[in-house]
């Protein structure tokens, strides 16, 4: 048996976005910067593609870079805005993913910034006087918050935050690594100044992404080098997957609300089977909130016991694939920054299921299942 729930980690690449890389990797293979045949055919196929993600967030091809992914562009946006702007305070939150939370940390190290956590409810939400008292306090400051949280699927109002954030004239960047792809952003609607995207997460290559820059926001290049990405990102384009990017944020446009419906049924049917078959199960943060969380991610929670510390192990042992918390802490309940900072001490196990268009009705059965009997709330069947 082999089962695969944790697509907030990385997602299997779409066959169709392997056709549309494939000659970008065999004959297409000319350097973008070169003036020659090769080289113009190969920035042509660049440009367009950053045409066609700029449709799709309906802004301008100039806002679009190419980077190695969301760690590369969380860390270009926060560094690169902090030294163009001369920013002196970042405020973000405890439970941003680590290319935010380390970045700020390694600035606030360096005496380059002061950070500042926003005050966050017991569930993960952002306390919205909390973020504004601090806007107050420190105008123009660099604000980072995650649109949904990777963990828990608590998705943050875009909207009202990059609102708040005009007012105080903050730089505004959100991680929306685990959105893009999941749902349509309107960049001419969200007063963002900068987002970042990666094409694992929406069957996509991996080693690939975008950041989103406001043209009236625009940062130095955080890598140095050539004057690639428009003079914004040094170093030879990995074109097969910027062309693989652009594949499958295409499909994903395509299909967005017929997955939609299809992967939030997998979500709410596997609550529903979990409630029924484990007494005392219980959902962290907003995931079990079909209309409030994404809906891609669910963050169970466990009743207490000695076992928990397995659960995940023994799931694996099942043939299936699931994670504690983020990607960095498959195959262990323990370390979950997010977890640690919502529910401290809290000795209740955690398994974060994920989900794609790939996974079955029958799949979420199995899962919960097996899972019951790993929590001795089932009779194992022979
Ligand atoms: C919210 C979030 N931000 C950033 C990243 C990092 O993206 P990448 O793996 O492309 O570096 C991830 C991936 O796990 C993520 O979930």
């Amino acid at each position: 048996m082999s089962i695969y729930l944790d697509n907030a980690a990385t997602t299997p690449l779409d066959p169709e976005v392997f056709e549309a890389m494939k000659p970008f990797l065999l004959q297409d293979f000319g350097n973008p910067s070169s003036t020659h045949s090769h080289g113009r055919k190969v920035r042509a196929a660049i440009e367009s593609s950053r045409k066609k993600v700029a449709e799709l967030l309906n802004c301008t091809p100039g806002e679009i870079i190419f980077t190695s992914g969301g760690t590369e562009a969380d860390n270009t946006l926060i560094t690169s805005a902090v030294f163009t702007y001369g920013i002196k305070h970042v405020i973000s939150s405890a439970i941003e993913h680590h290319a935010v939370l380390h970045t700020v940390e390694n600035l606030e190290k360096a005496g380059i910034i002061q950070a500042h956590p926003v005050q966050l409810d017991t569930n993960g939400h952002v306390d919205p006087d909390h973020l504004r008292k601090l806007l107050n306090e420190y105008p123009g400051a660099l604000v980072s918050l995650m649109h949904a949280n990777n963990e828990l699927g608590n998705l943050l109002d875009l909207k009202a935050v990059g609102e708040v954030c005009k007012q105080a004239n903050a730089f505004f960047h959100s991680d929306t690594v685990q959105t893009i792809g999941h749902y349509r952003h309107n960049m001419k609607e969200l007063h963002v100044c900068g987002m970042t995207a990666a094409a694992h997460k929406f069957h996509g290559p991996k080693g690939v992404g975008f950041m989103y820059i406001r043209k009236d926001r625009k940062i130095n290049s955080f890598i140095h080098g050539g004057a690639q990405e428009r003079n914004m990102r040094g170093g030879t384009e990995n074109v097969y997957g910027i062309v693989g990017l652009v594949k499958a944020l295409e499909i994903a446009y395509r299909e967005m609300e017929e997955h939609e419906k299809y992967i939030g049924s997998l979500k709410s049917r596997m609550i529903e089977k979990l409630k029924a078959e484990i007494p005392n199960v219980s959902f962290h943060g907003d995931s079990a909130n079909m209309q409030k969380s994404l809906y891609t991610v669910l963050n169970v929670s466990l009743p207490e016991s000695d076992d928990n510390d397995m659960i995940l192990f023994n799931l694996d042992l099942q043939g299936i694939s699931a994670s504690g918390g983020s990607a960095c802490s498959s195959g262990a309940t323990s370390g979950s920054h997010v977890l640690g900072t919502l529910y401290p001490g809290s000795k209740r196990g955690a398994v974060r299921f994920s989900f794609s268009k790939y996974n079955t009705p029958e799949e979420i059965d199995t899962v919960v299942e097996k899972l019951a009997e790993l929590v001795g709330t089932k009779i194992p069947s022979v």
